[in-house]
């Protein structure tokens, strides 16, 4: 946080007015400092530092593989660029499932090295305990339910959670959870409209939706993903604001046509 800003930062206290004036929240991922400060400049309310850095940054298939220290160097990164965005970092897989006391040292670490304002853990009633154990040292927690891309294995695929009656009544008690002990926000992840709308009237906690419809009380994205940089993931809920791998495949290999024919540089671009 520089101390030379007159903006206003973004907290969570200004969600929770944000929902309750019904003025929606808009979150996008970022990884790095270029793109942290685009998404800022343009005025996101909340960036994700999101674990599925270990996708579109370091190409791995899934998000289990990315530590806590490359997190770390991605929300440091990001925290450099941002003037008024609240920054939430996800706690990766592996640094909070052991006990609620390696849960309360990553998110300190997270805290600490990186400068961030709050941490995001995937997971409801069965990670009551280490939620608690952070909160209570001070760190703002955001909980994230129904796909939970950390548990890939488990689930075997990432369609739709919660379409059945028994998982979805479990999905209203895990958010009832986190909004009692004091979660600040939840991602909704890949679940019916309905039951996203049904938990969002049921928390008095914003509900921030990814595949989820439209009544939740914001709405993320992967910068990458809506930017078009990446190409092959193309769920339904995405929506492409530009096509940006078609762009930069057309201007690099204009430059490559362009020092092979040794057009660049030009007389103007030398000394
Ligand atoms: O890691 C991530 O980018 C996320 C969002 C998809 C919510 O958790």
């Amino acid at each position: 946080m520089s101390v030379h800003s007159n903006t206003k930062r973004v907290t969570t206290q200004t969600l929770q007015e944000m929902k309750m004036k019904g003025e929606k929240i808009a979150m996008l991922t970022s990884y790095d400092y270029s793109m942290a400060r685009i998404v800022d400049d343009a005025g996101v309310d909340v960036i994700l530092v999101g674990d599925s850095a270990s996708n579109v940054m370091a190409g791995h298939e899934t998000t289990l593989p990315i530590t806590l220290d490359q997190m770390i160097y991605h929300a440091a990164s990001v925290v450099r660029a941002v003037n008024r965005a609240l920054v939430v970092v996800d706690l990766p897989f592996g640094a909070y499932q052991g006990n609620s006391k390696e849960a309360l040292t990553s998110s300190i670490r997270i805290m600490k090295e990186s400068g961030a304002h709050a941490v995001k853990m995937e997971g409801g009633a069965e990670i009551r305990e280490s939620i608690e154990r952070i909160l209570s040292a001070g760190i703002p927690v955001m909980g994230h339910l129904g796909l939970t891309p950390q548990s890939i294995y488990k689930f075997g695929t990432y369609t739709v959670r919660a379409k059945e009656e028994a998982e979805a009544e479990r999905l209203l008690s895990d958010a009832a959870v986190l909004n009692e002990i004091g979660c600040f926000g939840i991602v909704l992840e890949k679940i019916p409209a309905v039951l996203a709308a049904k938990v969002t009237t049921s928390v008095d906690v914003p509900t921030i939706g990814i595949g989820a419809g439209p009544n939740v009380d914001g709405q993320v994205l992967v910068v990458h993903d809506m930017i078009g940089l990446t190409r092959e993931f193309s769920p339904r809920f995405l929506r492409r604001y530009l096509h940006l791998y078609e762009d930069i495949k057309a201007a690099v290999g204009q430059y490559v046509t362009d020092v092979r024919s040794t057009d660049f540089p030009n007389e103007k671009e030398q000394y």
